[in-house]
């Protein structure tokens, strides 16, 4: 029994060491942080050196998130891309040197076809389970017993992302026997144009023609740059062949095969084939694809993010244990909603991020729209595809309560902090200095990112005020209305409205009992 659990942990410390970083010419580099939406999920890095905790005298007390589905197995295309990798590696006589010595014995990490193509890996699982204990732990929103419903799409990998995202957001203690105790629920909201479910749903572009017609640009610009340096690397890589000629389709795919390796087995042999500034280009690659695909450079996405950020904006200006003027359900102070990668970019477009620079006007123009002919190091670059759509990427919106003009955390370090006998925080009514003000922080993969010129609050965040004055004013009039955008007007039940948090629609799937 004993020898049994101490196994069970081991296992566990294994699985959530960090991975190491071991690539070929920069043993600091982790190319893993660098495969954009093969990406696995990851921390993403503070990019305005704004400190990632919650500040000092704040508590966020209602959140948003809009996320991606963990981790998963390739799509049938991708797979057969795989498969024919393996047969040309298979299909030959030849020696492999160096970092290629391994592909001789390679094969593609699925074993079970039909039940695994398309649908997440455990590695995906475990990355929606840890997100629920992290966010459980970190806002400590539902109390041992409450129950807990988040939103997902209807595709199968974005429920079970939900599904395993409760199971780790409500997996203290043990109610098994009261079954009206810590029970999840997924609310499922239909994902494809058929539904139409226009902007009230959390894959809004799916329904939106002319965001289709602009989206192209994303995966015309980024096979453009890709046949700018896979040539090279073949060149390069054929040096350790013999018998045996790698071309730009196969560098494709083997890049893929480092951050999916990992994803599926835990293996890291293709993220060792690559130099770091190959793999700066692959993500590059990426960056283009989701910046002019599905983000700021797509004059459709904002149009398409921003009823979501609406209908969040609405509910802080309502407060947590509210709903809006004519809801008719109280969502959770904790807002979860489970989709695919392309619907976080059009957030990123409709809060207005990502998208300039407070630099001079010269570097503004090089750094956006992002140039499609070469990469741009510039660290004033924020727009990172793996920062935002690798596997349960995300960006999320909290709501934060601060005592402000209160003593700073410092002084209260130096000077110690007044408590009163049963008053909770040391803080008696009416002897704080302190005023209770509410603010705003945007998060994308957990960095904070500054809104901007609203950044005047703890944190960098945006006073609440200003955060719905810059939603409701500028930010609506740049995204611009869905309906009339994406060209449905007079198109029957098209609406522009994301109503599903506040009421529930007849179109929407309920699972009940997880956890
Ligand atoms: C396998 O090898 C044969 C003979 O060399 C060749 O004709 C065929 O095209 C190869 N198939 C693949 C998938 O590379
Ligand atoms: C939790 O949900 C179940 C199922 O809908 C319900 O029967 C129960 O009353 C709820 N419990 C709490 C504590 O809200
Ligand atoms: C690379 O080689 C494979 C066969 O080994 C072939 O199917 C593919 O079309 C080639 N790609 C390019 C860009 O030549
Ligand atoms: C992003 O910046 C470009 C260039 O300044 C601008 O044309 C575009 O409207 C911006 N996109 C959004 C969503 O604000
Ligand atoms: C619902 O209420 C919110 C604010 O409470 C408002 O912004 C929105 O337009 C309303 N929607 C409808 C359909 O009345």
């Amino acid at each position: 029994m004993v020898f049994r659990a101490s196994f069970t942990l081991g296992l566990l410390l294994i699985f959530l060491s960090p991975p190491v970083a071991r690539a070929v010419d920069n043993a600091e580099f982790n190319p893993l942080h660098h495969v954009g939406p093969s990406s696995p999920y990851f921390d993403a890095p503070s990019q305005s050196a704004i400190p990632v905790a919650t500040p000092h005298g704040c508590v966020v007390d209602q959140v948003a998130y809009i996320l991606r589905h963990g981790s998963r197995y390739p799509e049938p295309g991708s797979f057969t891309g795989w498969k024919n990798l393996f047969s040309k590696f298979q299909n030959a006589t030849y020696t492999a040197r160096g970092p290629l010595s391994f592909i001789p014995s390679w094969i593609p990490p699925v074993d079970d076809e039909s039940h695994q193509i398309t649908f997440l890996s455990s590695t995906g699982a475990s990355e929606a389970f840890s997100l629920g204990v992290k966010l459980r732990n970190r806002y400590g929103m539902t109390k041992g017993g409450g129950n807990m419903t988040v939103w997902a799409a209807s595709q199968q990998r974005v429920v079970d992302t939900a599904t395993f995202f409760l199971r780790g957001y409500l997996s203290q203690g043990n109610y098994q026997p009261d079954p009206s105790l810590n029970r999840g629920t997924v609310i499922t909201l239909a994902e494809s144009a058929t539904g139409a479910p226009f902007a009230d749903s959390l894959t809004p572009s799916s329904s939106c023609p002319t965001y289709g017609t602009f989206s192209g640009a994303g995966s015309k610009n980024s096979d453009a740059f890709r046949a700018t340096y896979r040539s090279a690397i073949a060149k390069r890589l054929n040096t350790f062949l013999n018998g045996l000629e790698l071309n730009a389709t196969d560098i494709g795919v083997m890049q893929d095969l480092c951050g999916f390796g990992f994803e599926i087995i835990g293996e890291r042999r293709f993220c060792d084939v690559f130099l770091e500034s190959e793999w700066l280009d692959y993500e590059y690659a990426h960056d283009l694809n989701y910046y002019y695909g599905s983000g700021p450079g797509n004059p459709i996405a904002a149009a398409t993010g921003y009823p979501w950020v609406k209908a969040v904006s609405d509910l802080f200006a309502a407060g947590p244990g509210n709903t809006v003027d004519n809801g008719t359900l109280v969502p959770p102070a904790l807002i979860m909603g489970f989709t695919h990668d392309n619907n976080i970019p059009p957030i990123i477009a409709a809060l207005g991020l990502w998208n300039s620079t407070t630099a001079s006007q010269h570097e503004k123009e090089t750094i956006y729209p992002l140039p499609v002919d070469r990469r741009v190091d510039d660290p004033r670059r924020m727009f990172h595809s793996s920062y935002l759509v690798s596997f349960l990427g995300n960006v999320a919106l909290e709501r934060m309560s601060c005592k402000v003009g209160g003593p700073s955390e410092s002084e209260e370090r130096e000077k110690g902090v007044f408590h009163q006998a049963n008053v909770l925080g040391g803080n008696v009514e009416g002897t704080s200095k302190g005023e209770t003000e509410v603010f705003v922080r945007v998060r994308a993969n957990d960095a904070p990112i500054a809104v901007p010129g609203c950044a005047s609050g703890p944190g960098s965040s945006c006073p609440l005020k200003n955060f719905l004055e810059y939603v409701n004013g500028p930010r609506k009039t740049a995204s611009g209305d869905f309906v009339e955008m994406c060209g449905l007007d007079g198109v029957e039940g098209a609406t522009s409205e994301v109503k599903f948090l506040t009421t529930l629609g007849d179109g929407d799937g309920v699972l009940l009992g997880v956890a």
